[in-house]
């Protein structure tokens, strides 16, 4: 057996402990920097977190609908730090468990700041003043923070970032959000659930720029049905407290408006965190974006330096960032792998949920690739009916010559759990032929998906869609 390699890691989120873990799987001696905590934004302050607090509001939201099951409930009360406290306990036991796999794992891990001193070496700032770390690679995981606009700096008291709106101390009587992307559109919604009034402000002419539109559609008329206020092209100049309340500036389509509010968040994206690593001695530069470019390997323009997860690149996702994490461990233990994925799936929390995977019918008019659709409405489904969850549909396209799956796009119950057959019939470059012919069970959600891509053939049996040639 070759001699195992020296690796340092910085950095324990998704990317970083997931790498971690890999190459002492692999045989290879690892330390990981971590200056903040185990886990990193994902378990911390990101995924986890806040998909423990929508999951509370949905449970609030379900049992205001349980009256037309005939369940009478009354006197529903939320205690907000009850709340907090109860995700803070999901939180500590992943977080727990990520220290207790790298222990296992025999992984050393330093608590405090890295900074590279040159392609090998790398000090870290402890509590108990620097330490040297030398290693034959290192990979570097240092994720993304929260973008800041002129105006609204995070003080995490009357402008929130989404750590601060994921730590209430109370809950706001009318919350303004800036930015109704991914983050804005999940808490925006799990803020209302809970109680407060929501007003979200945009600064294009659609919530979830990039998506796809038939499924942002739904989403548009969900915040509307549930009394959230999208004000698109709209851009928050400032704000001034006047007596313990915000009034917020914006200036609209129609000309510049005041929003009083008791508390704002700002959700306008997150950039490539690189501040203070000394990569310049390394003789790495970010680009333009500050991410840090590699190869399929994950490697960076230093053979024996990889980047991974947020830092090196879109889409800003965990599983994403996991999968790198994972090449870029085989690279160093010596495996041919590289990053040869056909598609990253993308789900968004909101209710009704949203999932997509593949190629968007925009991205492929783009191309001037021609294709074909076909969608099944969870109207339609049984199971959606029983669940009271009927908004939404599977929309499955295709290669119109080929009939090779090239996306799916889906809003509706669960499609966050739903997307993974989506992800796996890409993967495998299946056809739609393949999705309609492989038996789902009844009555179950991914039905739908089936019934979708028997609508490509217009054969969909539960929907009437026009009889075609044969
Ligand atoms: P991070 O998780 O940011 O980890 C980087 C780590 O590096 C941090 O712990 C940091 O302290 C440490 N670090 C940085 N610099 C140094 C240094 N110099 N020395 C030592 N340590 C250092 N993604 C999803 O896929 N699904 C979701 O549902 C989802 N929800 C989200 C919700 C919110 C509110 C937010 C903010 C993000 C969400 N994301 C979600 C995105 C996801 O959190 C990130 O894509 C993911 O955490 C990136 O992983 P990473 O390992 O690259 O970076
Ligand atoms: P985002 O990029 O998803 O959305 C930011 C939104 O703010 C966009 O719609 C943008 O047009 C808007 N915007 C930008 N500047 C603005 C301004 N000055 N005024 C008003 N609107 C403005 O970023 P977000 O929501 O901060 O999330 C960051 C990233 O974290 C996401 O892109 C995603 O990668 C990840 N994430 C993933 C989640 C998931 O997988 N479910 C959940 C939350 C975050």
């Amino acid at each position: 057996m070759s001699q195992p390699r020296k690796v340092i890691v910085i950095g324990a989120g998704p990317a970083g402990y997931v790498c971690a873990i890999r190459l002492a799987q692999l045989g290879q001696q690892v330390t990981v920097v971590e200056k903040e905590f185990l886990g990193g934004t994902c378990l911390n302050v990101g995924c986890i977190p806040s998909k423990a607090m929508i999951a509370a509001g949905s449970l609030i939201d379900r049992i205001g609908h349980a009256g037309a099951m005939g369940i009478e409930v009354s006197g529903v009360k939320l205690e907000i730090e009850k709340l907090v406290q109860w995700k803070a306990g999901i939180v500590g036991k992943l977080t727990g468990g990520v220290g207790g796999l790298l222990k296992n794992h025999k992984v050393e891990v330093v608590m405090g700041t890295a900074t590279l001193q040159d392609r090998n070496t790398v000090v870290v700032a402890t509590k108990d003043g620097p330490k040297t770390l030398r290693g034959d690679d290192i990979v570097i995981a240092t994720g993304s923070v929260p973008i800041e606009i002129p105006g609204f700096k995070f003080d995490e008291d009357h402008v929130w970032s989404s750590t601060g709106a994921l730590a209430p101390k109370r809950l706001p009587k009318h919350l303004v959000v800036i930015g109704g992307g991914y983050i804005g559109l999940e808490l925006g919604m799990m803020y209302r659930k809970l109680g407060s009034e929501v007003t979200v402000l945009e600064a294009t002419a659609g919530a979830l720029p990039g998506q796809d539109r038939d499924c942002v559609k739904v989403i548009e008329r969900s915040l509307k049905k549930h009394g959230i206020k999208l004000l698109t092209e709209t851009f928050a100049q400032g704000f001034e407290r006047v007596d313990g309340q915000s009034v917020v500036r914006i200036k609209t389509k129609t000309g510049e408006q005041k929003i009083t509010c008791d508390q704002i968040a700002s959700t306008v994206g997150r950039r490539p965190y690189s501040s203070g690593l000394g990569l310049e001695k390394a003789g790495l530069a970010v680009d333009a974006k500050g991410f840090l470019n590699v190869d399929k390997q994950m490697r960076t323009k230093v053979a024996n330096i990889y980047a991974i997860g947020d830092l090196a690149g879109q889409p800003m996702l965990a599983h994403k960032g996991s999968k790198e994490g994972l090449i870029a461990a085989g690279v160093i233990a010596g495996k041919n792998e590289a990053y040869d994925v056909r598609c990253v799936p993308a789900v968004i929390f909101t209710a009704p949920e949203m999932a997509s995977v593949g190629l968007s019918e925009a991205e492929l008019d783009a191309q001037k690739r021609a294709y074909k659709v076909g969608s099944f409405p969870f109207a339609a489904s049984g199971r959606a009916m029983s669940l009271m969850e009927t908004e939404g549909f599977v929309k499955v396209i295709a290669d119109a010559v080929t009939d090779e799956v090239l996306g799916v796009h889906m809003v509706g119950p669960e499609v966050t759990e739903l997307i993974a057959e989506a992800a796996l019939a890409i993967e495998m470059c299946a056809t739609a032929e393949d999705l309609s012919r492989t038996i789902h069970a009844h009555p179950t959600l991914p039905e739908a998906m089936m019934e979708a891509a028997e609508a490509v053939h217009g054969m969909a049996v539960h929907i009437f869609q026009k009889p075609t040639a044969h």
